[in-house]
């Protein structure tokens, strides 16, 4: 089992630091366990020109499996795409055909006091949003600044899916809600975009194929809504990527904190990419402060999902639970 740690920028490299001695700790039970390196985001930039540097690319689609950080400086939006720190996560998900992307939001019992809603609301809580991840306005072409007819500055983005992305993402989400309580809530915004529209028709068309799984549909904008509202109606949300990135990070404040949940992006079969939700947080890196608890829990969703060692994970997901629970926090 080959794994690749690209540990990346701000905080990314801290927590991945930690994330590697538990990873390392548990090496032992892994037969055929090799680890390496490679450079991603400022230091790759700085060092080679390219946040995704080709040697970094080629090391990532032999792995069997990556830890990944975080990417992106402040400012990184001025940085022309090819060459900007945070645009090399975009990359990388795209070369891998990393489509699919869990964020499961949970709640830890000894934290719930940190969620701003109530205790009732959030109280047992344990969500999956299912994002799409390779397509969208993320990628979709044509894209940029121009000037229109009239003079005025102007920029566009494309938001298109195809048939098959679609299909693709709409079958993980059955079944993944096959292996949880067989609920799946789709969301889009159908009643005003025709990709939308699509996509709605081909997710209830995927359904008819897994009549166990109850599917509801919900705009995304009444979505967020019920979110806030009665988290725990929801199971597995499958959605695009746009809304994806939006309604993952409110689902993860749900928890009071987008600072301890893991995450796992997939092509097809068990390859997959672990990275912490949560940014570099330029604010407080380089001091030590961020908390590895999201990292620690990529590698136990690793050992489950890549390697099929739901005991090692356990044990991880476990041990997060004690130090917790012995009060340690940030
Ligand atoms: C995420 C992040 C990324 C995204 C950024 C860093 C490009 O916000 O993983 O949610 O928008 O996908
Ligand atoms: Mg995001």
């Amino acid at each position: 089992m080959k794994i690749l740690v690209l540990a990346g920028d701000g905080i990314g490299a801290e927590v991945t630091a930690q994330a590697v001695r538990i990873l390392d700790a548990v090496a032992g039970a892994l037969p055929g366990f090799e680890r390496a390196d490679a450079p991603i985001g400022a230091d790759a930039l700085a060092a080679y020109g390219d946040p995704l540097p080709a040697p970094t690319l080629d090391m990532a689609r032999k792995a069997e499996a990556i830890l990944f950080g975080a990417v992106g400086v402040p400012g990184d939006e001025e940085i022309p795409y090819e060459k900007r720190p945070g645009a090399s996560l975009l990359r990388l998900r795209k070369d891998l055909d990393l489509f699919a992307n869990f964020r499961p939001a949970f709640l830890f019992p000894e934290l719930i006091g940190a969620s701003t809603l109530k205790r009732e609301v959030v109280e047992g809580l344990d969500l999956m949003i299912l994002r799409e991840l390779s397509s969208d306005l993320y990628f979709g072409e044509p894209r940029g600044f121009g000037t229109n007819a009239a003079g005025h500055a102007h920029a566009f983005n494309t938001m298109a899916y195809t048939e098959p992305e679609i299909e693709r993402i709409a079958h993980v989400a059955f079944r993944l809600a096959r292996t949880r309580s067989r609920k799946v809530c789709s969301v889009d915004k159908a009643n005003v975009l025709e990709v939308m529209q699509l996509w709605r028709k081909v997710v209830a068309r995927v359904g008819l194929e897994y009549p166990d799984v109850e599917l509801t549909h919900q705009f995304v904008d009444a979505a967020v809504m019920q979110l806030m509202r009665a988290p725990k109606q929801f199971d597995v949300m499958v959605m695009g990527n746009v809304f994806g990135d939006i309604l993952s990070d409110a689902a993860a404040m749900l928890t009071g904190s987008i600072g301890m949940l893991p995450s796992a992006s997939f092509a097809q079969g068990r390859k997959g990419l672990y990275e912490p939700v949560h940014g570099t947080a330029p604010d407080i890196a380089g001091k030590d402060l961020a908390n590895p608890i999201a990292a620690i829990l990529s590698v136990a969703m690793m050992l489950r999902h890549s390697f099929e060692r739901p005991d090692l994970a356990a044990r991880i997901d476990a041990a997060v639970a004690r130090a917790l629970s012995e009060g340690y926090r940030t």
